[in-house]
């Protein structure tokens, strides 16, 4: 592992991220890192921010990735952004949905690191900084589907996961990625309960990984990603239930076996390893055949959930010749 100082004219996504955290991130600078992973040179904090808003510091530039656009879910407007951040699951701060809105409030995602090891040829433990290329950020609007049958539509901001993926450079060894959540009971409230194991773990297969659509996800909204939906780093998996796209990440290992994941050692009857969404296998309790439009009001509208969650043809190959029922 390289330890590294950054260099002074790399942009670095904490400096579009809101001042009073940056700022206090600036003190911390142990820079570690490796080079050619973040060695981002050039560009200007100002072509970076979004210009004339209100809360310019809290704006991420993005590039609109045209293959994910809300017209293309075929949606005349994403779900209201104070619903998809009152309305979570994020049982470090509590099991209600309400809660980690109310109970993240005070805390402080940067400084941040993520540490990577196992089968893989740069291993480390890398700023956030240096994993995320601010440069490199797009907005894509996917539909997010839960487990527990409602659904929602987001602009998520952030990178390929292939793309990084790629830069920290898996050996052949490397069959699946497995990412842990923070453990931190005194910032994370919901930690010193136990509705589920912690730290929170969850797991793909290298190819799923690697396409094109999982997110390393930063931001949504064109804003920097609030406390309570991961911040400030979390993946999204759009063709698989929710609980795939694992917040607030600090691990990512490159491994041989199948790893853990939380929702399957907490309840493996319900939970499985793969868990894609599939309106034709039922959840043991409930029906899986629709959704509830998060949103939508009292009277909430319903739309029948779609195989691969709309992404059956660029995902169903990934799966040719595997029983979806039984690798739920
Ligand atoms: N990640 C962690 N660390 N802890 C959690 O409780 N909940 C999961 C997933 N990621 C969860 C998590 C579940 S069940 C869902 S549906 C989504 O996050 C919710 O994401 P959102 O709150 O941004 O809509």
């Amino acid at each position: 592992m390289l330890i590294r100082k950054p260099r002074s004219n790399e942009i670095r996504p904490s400096e579009i991220t809101p001042r009073h955290v940056f700022e206090n991130r600036r003190q911390f600078m142990t820079g570690v890192g490796m080079v050619g992973l973040g060695a981002i040179a050039g560009g200007s904090l100002g072509g970076l921010l979004a210009p004339e808003t209100a809360s310019a510091a809290t704006t991420l530039a993005t590039i609109k990735n045209d293959k994910y656009t809300l017209a293309g879910l075929g949606e005349a407007a994403p779900t209201d952004k104070v619903v998809a951040s009152t309305y979570n699951n994020f049982y470090e701060f509590g099991t209600g949905k309400g809660d980690p809105a109310d109970n993240s409030k005070d805390f402080q995602p940067l400084p941040w690191t993520v540490t990577v090891d196992g089968a893989v040829e740069n291993p480390g433990t890398y700023d956030f900084d240096d994993l995320i290329n601010p440069h490199q950020l797009e907005e894509r609007v996917y539909r997010f589907r839960c487990v527990e049958a409602w659904s929602m539509v987001v602009p998520w901001v952030g990178i390929s996961l292939g793309e990084v993926i790629r830069r920290l450079g898996p050996t052949s060894n490397a069959k699946y990625v497995a990412f842990e959540t923070l453990y931190d009971p005194e910032r994370m409230p919901g930690q010193n309960r136990s509705p589920i194991p912690w730290p929170y773990v969850e797991g793909l297969r290298m190819d799923e990984a690697m396409h094109d659509l999982s997110l390393l996800t930063v931001g949504m909204y064109g804003e920097v990603l609030p406390n309570q939906n991961g911040a400030p780093i979390r993946l999204i998996v759009p063709w698989k239930y929710g609980f795939k796209s694992i917040k607030s990440i600090v691990r990512i290992s490159f491994v041989e076996d199948q790893p853990p994941c939380t929702w399957n050692i907490a309840n493996a009857r319900e939970y499985g390893f793969y868990s894609n969404v599939n309106p034709e296998v039922d959840h043991p309790r409930w029906s899986q055949a629709k959704e509830r439009i998060v949103g939508t009001g009292i009277f909430a509208e319903r739309r029948k959930t779609e195989m691969l969650n709309g992404y059956a043809d660029q995902v169903g190959s990934l799966y040719d010749g595997m029983d979806m029922s039984k690798y739920y």
